[in-house]
């Protein structure tokens, strides 16, 4: 892509221009846009980045593992895993239901975190996010609208000054779609490039309610099997985004001779261009029905499953 090769080089002597010999740490998410601002940034300054991946046990199944071989082994780009489950499921214990307590206490987390790595590594004098222009805009208004924040966007703004680190932010033009073709551009691997996008707030935003280990354990299997049904579909290039979200309301249910008071699961999946706006996705009723019965089926914890037929507006794609 003619344009992209052009904005990649562009990018590359400004990150270059912006950094100088400083040092850089790079959070990674596990989403593509942080991986793509990774390999950019590491294309521009090699060794002077560092990237952080701090795990805080809201990723998806074998999440975690996925990006450390991504980044440490294929790529060799310095990177700190921090195993930071306790810290932010304890935290999260003290937030109640609150959506606004738990993203708060996410962004504030995620900043004590790097704050502690940076200061391992002897300092750095910036941190790079992969911050996209429809985050920037949705964090200060909503369709043109007054300034109202509806969700706090947990890799926008609020840098506390103490922290001392200039932002890196080379993504903050682009669309989703377009940090796509420029990962191709940098040769990150389809499957990774292809992914669905993931917030940075995890499974804490697809978990209603108080979270708890066990939730979130449910959580993950249930959306394995989910992510599995859509691949063997041949859908999951077709959706912008799918995943299951669990209520914290049980219903009652029978299996075999026996009664079951267990959560209900919500599905969605959208499409969409930018995230912007979204149509929730028509599945066939046979791939619904195939979907529940093996969720149930196979997890623990769940009897019913429903599907999510609101689009964007009025629902948001994450339901908190
Ligand atoms: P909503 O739910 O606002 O989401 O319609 C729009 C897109 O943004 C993602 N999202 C986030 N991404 N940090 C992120 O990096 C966040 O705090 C966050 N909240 C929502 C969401 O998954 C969807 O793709």
């Amino acid at each position: 892509d003619w344009s992209m090769s052009a904005y990649r080089a562009e990018t590359i002597a400004k990150i270059q221009a912006q950094v100088g010999k400083g040092r850089v740490i790079c959070g990674l998410s596990g989403g593509v846009d942080s991986a793509v601002a990774a390999v950019l940034i590491h294309e521009a300054i090699g060794d002077q980045l560092t990237c952080v991946f701090v795990d805080h046990g809201l990723m998806r199944e074998a999440e975690a593992e996925q990006v450390v071989a991504l980044f440490r082994d294929s790529y060799n780009i310095p990177l700190v895993h921090v195993e930071a489950e306790e810290l932010f499921l304890s935290e999260l214990a003290k937030c109640g239901a609150d959506p606004e307590a738990k993203r708060k206490t996410i962004g504030r987390l995620f900043i004590e975190v790097f704050d502690e790595e940076a200061r391992k590594l002897g300092g750095a004098d910036f941190l790079a996010q992969g911050t996209l222009y429809p985050d920037v805009i949705e964090s200060v208004s909503f369709s043109g609208g007054p300034s109202v924040t509806i969700k706090s966007h947990h890799n926008v703004g609020g840098l506390p000054e103490r922290m001392k680190m200039k932002l890196v932010e080379p993504l903050r033009e682009l669309f989703k779609d377009e940090v796509r073709v420029l990962g191709r551009e940098l040769g990150l691997p389809e499957a990774f490039v292809g992914r669905h996008p993931f917030p940075g707030p995890g499974l804490a935003i697809r978990c209603p309610g108080e979270i708890t280990k066990e939730k979130l354990d449910i959580l993950r299997k249930a959306d394995a099997i989910y992510l599995d049904e859509i691949r063997k579909a041949g859908l999951y290039d077709v959706i912008w985004q799918a995943f299951a979200v669990l209520l914290p309301v049980r219903t009652v249910g029978v299996m075999g001779d026996h009664r079951t008071y267990d959560h209900v699961l919500a599905l969605r999946a959208v499409t969409s261009v930018d995230g912007m706006t979204a149509d929730f996705y028509p599945y066939d009723m046979a791939f619904l029905g195939r979907t529940a019965t093996r969720i149930i089926n196979e997890v623990k914890g769940i009897n019913r499953v429903v599907y999510d037929v609101t689009s964007k507006p009025p629902g948001t794609i994450e339901w908190e």
